[in-house]
């Protein structure tokens, strides 16, 4: 826990730090007490030194909170977008000290006042205005951080071929493993001459334990910095409608190949004391999915490995991410056997891991998919399960319910 607070404050010098706390502090606790509690009569807010109050101020505040919130995140994540929003809004809180103090407080006193505050905030305007190049910095390389090699499994079709691309546009050669060998010969020479690295191909059936340890064995002679977990497939439907042995090869593709894949290419990893592993999961994972109930749970399995490994490996200069993408254009729903619409692109699916990767347990790609997992962590487990039954039941083919 100590580790991973340093590692967060090392990301920005100390006094953006203060900011950052300051604007939490503002964002989880004050801006919502001040909105939500405070009486109308007493509200008071002030924007470029007018003092606004009652229900004027109330109106107003919402704003307040909505930019400390965009503050402490992006503090947090040192976005690039805080570059110029963060110094032009601090040299308001500046100009703001200066006048109020001088139209509230007045008299010599209130001008010493507004000068002594208002230049402590116009020297922190300053210092943020000269700080561009801290925020949104590039970050190294994939192949820089972790190595010459990946391996990417489902890499024939949808997000798969996209870690694949995004892999190797930075520079990191890839092997590419799934079963249809064509679909993996294409996508090897696009990338061998688009970016100009390596591939291998390695055809794999991942229902077949073997298959996955054979995968193992013909990689071990490689610099294999980044594994990613990625084949996987849904199957919707009623459990007892469903075939079995589809339903165990679920099991056996989403949860056991990870396994299998992790617990052999790890030890090297840990010995060159670099790496990092991905586990795509689903948002389906975040709760009960009735319909598509053994996915959901193959899902959960792929993220609670993956949270854990986060944690035990931290210090092991590993670097451990569960990817949870929403609907997201693949051929996921043609196999599963769904009738819905497709959703976001794969490259943004995978833009979304890869930023994250290095910097948390476990990411949800696009807003909407992370709100909604939100909600379902606060209504009761049946009203959760229930609600999803029914988004489901539109989805699935009547003779599957
Ligand atoms: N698309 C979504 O809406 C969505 C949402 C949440 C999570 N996910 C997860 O994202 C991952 C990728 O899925 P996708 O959406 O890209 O689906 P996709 O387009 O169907 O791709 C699935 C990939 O997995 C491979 N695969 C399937 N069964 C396999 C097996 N038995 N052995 C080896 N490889 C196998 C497929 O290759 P071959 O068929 O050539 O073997 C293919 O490359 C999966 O883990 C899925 O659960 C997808």
């Amino acid at each position: 826990m100590s580790s991973w607070w340093k590692d967060v404050m090392d990301r920005r010098p100390w006094w953006m730090n203060g900011l950052m706390l300051f604007s939490a502090f503002m964002a989880f606790i004050y801006c919502p007490w001040d909105w939500l509690m405070r009486p109308v009569a007493e509200a008071e807010d002030v924007w470029f030194g007018i003092l606004f109050r009652g229900s004027l101020a109330k109106i107003t505040e919402p704003l307040h909170w909505a930019i400390y919130a965009a503050g402490a995140y992006g503090f947090w994540r040192m976005k690039a977008w805080m570059w110029p929003w963060a110094a032009v809004y601090v040299a308001q809180v500046a100009f703001a000290m200066f006048v109020w103090n001088i139209a509230y407080v007045g008299g010599f006193g209130g001008f010493m006042a507004g000068l002594a505050s208002g230049g402590a905030f116009a020297a922190l305007a300053v210092a943020l205005w000269n700080s561009q190049e801290q925020f949104g910095r590039r970050r190294a390389s994939l192949k820089d951080r972790y190595g010459d090699w990946a391996l990417v499994t489902g890499a024939s079709a949808g997000i798969g071929v996209e870690f694949a691309r995004a892999i190797a546009r930075d520079g990191m050669s890839c092997v590419l493993s799934a079963r249809r060998k064509d679909r993996l010969d294409e996508l090897a020479s696009e990338l061998e001459q688009n970016y100009g690295i390596e591939t291998k191909i390695v055809t794999a059936d991942l229902t077949n334990p073997d298959d996955a340890k054979q995968l193992a064995k013909a990689v071990e002679d490689l610099d294999l910095g980044l594994l990613v977990n990625n084949a996987g497939f849904g199957y919707a439907g009623r459990f007892d409608k469903q075939d079995g042995d589809r339903l165990e090869q679920m099991v056996q593709v989403n949860c056991m190949a990870p396994v299998i894949l992790t617990s052999r290419l790890l030890p090297k990893m840990i010995e060159r004391n670099r790496g990092a592993i991905v586990f795509t999961g689903s948002v389906a994972g975040r709760q009960p999915v009735p319909l598509h109930g053994l996915y959901s749970a193959t899902k959960a399995f792929d993220l609670f490995i993956g949270e854990s490994l986060w944690a035990e490996l931290r210090d092991d200069g590993i670097d451990v991410i569960t990817l949870e993408p929403g609907p997201t254009e693949s051929e996921f729903t043609a196999v599963a056997g769904e009738d819905r619409e497709v959703g976001e692109p794969a490259a943004n699916v995978v833009a979304a891991c890869f930023e994250a990767l290095g910097r948390q347990p476990s990411v949800i790609s696009g807003w909407f998919n992370w709100f909604r997992s939100c909600i379902s962590r606060f209504t009761p487990r049946s009203t959760t399960a229930l609600i999803a039954q029914e988004v489901m039941r539109k989805q699935t083919p009547p003779e599957m319910q």
